[in-house]
């Protein structure tokens, strides 16, 4: 069911000093930050020859990444991101198997403008997943 790895992402407690430290140190190639009020998020994405790292920044009060950044001060590994086709057809073949969805279940636009639904890390070897239809 899942296709290609689309991004991973990392929650950093400094957006700039994080974008700084993969365009200066690593020679990646940084966007811009996208504020996200939706998700309670600013990312900025870099990109990398065959998938992309999401550096993640809690924004607003009730960000679902600020508790993370409290735990784990410097930053940390968040989630994984995996391609499906059709994300409701996924959806619920992943319920059907007793997955469970964050959230009501309904698939919400992600960073990319595309559909995506967050999976319980408990269900998945301790790491969130996120499946973002292509
Ligand atoms: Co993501």
């Amino acid at each position: 069911m899942i296709g290609r790895l689309n991004h991973l992402a990392i929650v950093v407690p400094d957006l700039a000093a994080a974008a700084a430290n993969y365009s200066d140190i690593l020679g990646a190639t940084v966007t811009a930050p996208i504020e996200l009020p939706d998700h309670g998020v600013t990312t900025i994405f870099v990109e990398l020859p065959n998938t992309k790292i999401e550096l993640l920044h809690p924004l607003g009060e009730n960000s679902p990444v600020a508790k993370f950044l409290e735990k784990n001060p410097d930053g940390g590994m968040h989630h994984v991101c995996y391609e499906v086709d059709e994300i409701y057809s996924a959806r619920d073949k992943l319920v059907a198997s007793g997955a469970r969805i964050l959230g009501d279940g309904e698939p919400r636009t992600g960073a990319h403008g595309k559909p995506v639904l967050f999976l319980h890390p408990k269900d998945f070897c301790g790491t969130l997943l996120e499946i973002e239809q292509v």
